[in-house]
């Protein structure tokens, strides 16, 4: 599946409360498919623990500009040009929008502004110009980070490890994505991606089993395997896709980017 060629910037959440799940790879290796297929993407790291930025061969200060920064209203805090908070990554057309520590703080004071569940839609209007996807890494919380970025995004992605637990914590962010449609973002829609996935493992089949019943259409059909190469790359500073393309993660994610695209070019959502 190629790019549209009359397409909007589409705005993408990955998603999922439990942590160590897959999202920040997910986010790395999805954004890297687009780029192969010709995009220019833009990613947007949400979580204070900033993996998603070190893992892209940003050293992370904290005097760095950051989202944190952007999301900070404080009298104190100066205007933030998209180009103090852009920076490339090794994979050109890759770009990345800094997360750091202070976000932590930057959450805990943002309920305090009414309407601040729009704030990083509206400035992304500017942030995103020249992208066609914007995809924002979330931190392990249902939050009010991810309550912004989900009323941001036009889909969310939720990587799942199909295991019994991953499946108890899936229904809360249903219940959040639910929340986040009917109040400040009509237009959401999601999908599963089971990642992780080991089918050596007969519990772990059962349970993609069980995930693609419960979410049949809602889920893709394209399974990200456990792949060994995929923790090595966080080492390099590389998206796996530019590491290892041609191991086995690499062409799945390339798949489900192919996946995705079909998805936002189909009518039914
Ligand atoms: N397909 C995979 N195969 C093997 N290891 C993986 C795979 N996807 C992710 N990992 C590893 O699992 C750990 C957690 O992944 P990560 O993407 O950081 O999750 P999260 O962002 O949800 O915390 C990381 O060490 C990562 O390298
Ligand atoms: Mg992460």
């Amino acid at each position: 599946m190629s790019l549209p060629t009359d397409l909007m910037t589409q705005t993408i959440a990955i998603s999922n409360q439990k942590g160590g799940v897959g999202k920040t790879t997910t986010c790395a290796s999805i954004g890297a498919a687009l780029v192969k297929k010709g995009a220019r993407v833009l990613l947007v790291d949400l979580d204070s623990q900033a993996s998603l930025s070190v893992a892209l061969g940003q050293a992370v200060h904290l005097n760095d500009e950051s989202i944190a920064d952007l999301l900070d209203t404080s009298p104190s805090s100066g205007e933030l040009s998209p180009a103090d908070l852009i920076h490339p990554t090794s994979l050109p057309g890759l770009d990345i929008a800094l997360g750091d520590p202070r976000l932590a703080v930057v959450e805990h004071h943002l309920p305090e502004q009414t309407g601040y569940e729009h704030l990083l839609k509206n400035h992304l209007q500017s942030l995103a110009a020249g992208y066609d996807f914007v995809l924002q890494d979330c931190s392990p919380s249902l939050g009010p980070l991810t309550i912004m970025a989900l009323t941001a995004a036009n889909q969310v992605i939720v990587p799942v490890q199909p295991d019994y637990l991953a499946a108890w914590g899936i229904m809360r962010l249903m219940e959040t994505i639910e929340a986040v449609h009917q109040r400040t973002n009509p237009h959401l829609q999601y999908r599963i991606l089971a990642v992780m996935y080991d089918q050596r493992n007969t519990i772990t089949r059962e349970m993609l089993n069980r995930l693609q019943q419960n979410f049949n259409g809602r889920i893709f059909k394209t399974i990200i395997g456990v792949d060994t190469r995929v923790r090595e790359c966080a080492v390099t500073g590389e998206p796996l896709l530019q590491y290892a393309p041609s191991t086995r993660a690499s062409k799945q994610y390339l798949q489900a980017a192919g996946e995705y695209l079909q998805w936002i070019g189909s009518s039914e959502g």
